[in-house]
């Protein structure tokens, strides 16, 4: 019998489900094996070279359950962990399997969304500071100037689910207006961080009216159909049974209480080991 061999969809903790979710509506025939690591994140904080460990860790926990093909559906890991990982571990250690991030499949098409030309980022301290967006976005436009806002106590509250709250709604609006304040003439805000769109409903109300605010899922759920297009070698060794598996390092029961809101419905996991 042929071996399974899953896509693997990885995040720091919840956030990568709701990428995970678009791209198993776009593409519900393969096997899919997503972890979270949400015995140490948020990631948004840590330093680089602890990104790029804990980031690496889990890319190899992947590949020892048969997956070819990984995609970091983490803002914070595709900024500070991806280069490295497909420039030194993968031709050392890995050839053959392939690393995929969110950041670029999302700065290639950031066009389309701005007549003004003017782009706001909202991230983790981590994917701000490592200005991937600013670089990768103009590569691709130079014309678009991209104003950048970190909001450190979004994925927080978000993990804790209190982002619903009325306490959340100061920190919501603290960061909306730090980065309106920058530039009036924003007219596409993007949530570079897979955790984001849960605050969505909030973020409709706070910032002004015919901004359009950018959830990835979408987006990387098309570029990866692209890529599988592409790419038959990959394409031809994934397995097609339809399933989608769930593991956690942190607490199993947490996880599937919380993982629902992300992913639409309700599922469960196993602990990471
Ligand atoms: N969801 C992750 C992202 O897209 C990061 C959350 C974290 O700080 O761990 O950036």
């Amino acid at each position: 019998m042929k071996e399974s061999s899953p896509i693997g969809i990885f995040d720091s903790g919840y956030g990568g489900l709701t990428v995970f979710r678009s791209i198993a509506e776009k593409l519900p025939d393969y096997d899919y094996i997503y972890l979270g690591d949400n015995a140490r994140s948020p990631y948004g904080d840590h330093a680089f070279e602890t990104i790029y460990q804990y980031t690496l860790e889990c890319v190899e926990w992947l590949f020892s359950k048969g997956c070819n093909l990984v995609i970091l559906a983490c803002n914070t890991a595709s900024a500070k962990a991806l280069r490295t990982i497909q420039q030194k571990d993968l031709p050392s250690k890995y050839p053959g399997k392939k690393v995929l991030g969110v950041i670029r499949p999302t700065a290639e098409v950031i066009d389309s969304f701005t007549k003004t030309k003017k782009v706001g980022v909202m991230g983790t301290r981590g994917t701000v500071n490592s200005e991937s967006y600013l670089l990768e976005i103009n590569k691709f436009f130079p014309k678009i100037k991209v104003y950048q806002q970190a909001c450190p106590m979004w994925v927080p509250l978000i993990e804790n689910n209190e982002h619903m709250q009325p306490g959340a709604d100061f920190f919501v609006t603290e960061y909306c207006n730090a980065l309106i304040n920058q530039s009036s003439d924003i007219d596409c805000v993007l949530l570079a961080c897979t955790h984001y769109p849960l605050i969505m409903p909030k973020l409709t109300a706070i910032l002004p009216a015919g901004i359009e605010i950018l959830a990835q899922g979408e987006i990387v759920a098309d570029s990866l159909v692209d890529y599988l297009k592409r790419h038959p070698e990959i394409e031809s060794t994934i397995s097609r049974t339809a399933n989608k598996s769930f593991f956690t390092s942190g607490d199993s029961k947490t996880f599937d209480e919380h993982a629902a809101i992300f992913f639409g419905e309700a599922l469960q996991s196993g602990k990471m080991k």
